[in-house]
């Protein structure tokens, strides 16, 4: 695993333990985040325009449960995942009159989408598991409209020394917690700090967007250490 993706096995190891954190998701994500990500999730919520948005790494359906007013798409590798999602976005869906968001199984490397046919996509807490991030990113780029935008979140390190603290903040108190909440040594939330150590800083992913041949790539720290958006156009 590195900056660029990881091997086959790995992502694969990965995906297992990203499926035993559903029952503790948004739990273990509130202690991890001191509470911030609901206002993170609300920052993304209004960077995206109206029409028909996708979400590549819907997960349990933590942000799409709240995404108002557009025509979504989730999609994500994990079917139990997306059962998961499917149930809790589509009840707060019909809560507020809305028609019912579709769910996808695939990867963000082969998105089973045609070209030019999204107002914007989002990740949110996602990217830093794409197994082949450049490819993910160029697939996100071939199903965009024309002039539409991009919106990642993610834990970045500003450099080497910001990452050697979260990688403390990750390995010791959000472990401690993530093995009193699962009952078990062994708990999932592991490879949370694994992916983290891995991840690249803001400006190696800046890069990545532009090569890809997004335009007006911003990148701007929420968090530090937890949170930086990056914000690009379609051509
Ligand atoms: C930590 S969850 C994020 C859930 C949600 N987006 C949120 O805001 O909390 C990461 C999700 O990314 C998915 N994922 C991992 N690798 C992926 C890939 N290559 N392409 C698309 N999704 C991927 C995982 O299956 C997992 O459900």
């Amino acid at each position: 695993m590195d900056a660029l993706g990881m091997g086959e096995d790995e992502w694969e190891e990965l995906q297992r333990n990203l499926q035993a954190t559903i029952p503790v998701y948004d739990k273990i994500n509130r202690f991890a985040t001191l509470g911030q990500v609901s206002r993170w999730r609300k920052m993304v919520r209004r960077m995206l325009p109206e029409g028909r948005v996708l979400e590549v790494g819907c997960g349990p359906g933590s942000f799409a449960e709240d995404l108002e007013g557009r025509d979504l798409v989730c999609l994500d590798p994990i079917p139990e995942m997306l059962k998961t999602a499917e149930a809790r976005v589509n009840k707060a869906r019909s809560s507020r009159g809305e028609p019912p968001a579709n769910f996808v199984e695939g990867t963000a490397e082969s998105l089973p989408f045609e070209d030019d046919s999204f107002d914007a996509v989002c990740s949110l807490f996602s990217f830093r598991d794409w197994f082949d991030k450049r490819s993910g990113l160029e697939e996100v780029l071939r199903v965009l409209k024309p002039g539409a935008p991009i919106v990642i979140i993610e834990p970045a390190k500003i450099n080497a020394v910001h990452g050697f603290f979260g990688v403390i903040w990750m390995k010791y108190w959000v472990a401690a917690y993530a093995r009193i909440v699962c009952g078990v040594r062994d708990h999932p939330w592991k490879w949370l700090t694994k992916t983290y150590s891995e991840f690249g800083t803001t400006r190696e992913y800046v890069d990545m967007l532009k090569v890809v041949g997004f335009e007006e790539v911003k990148s701007r720290l929420i968090f530090p250490g937890m949170a930086t958006i990056w914000y690009a156009r379609a051509p």
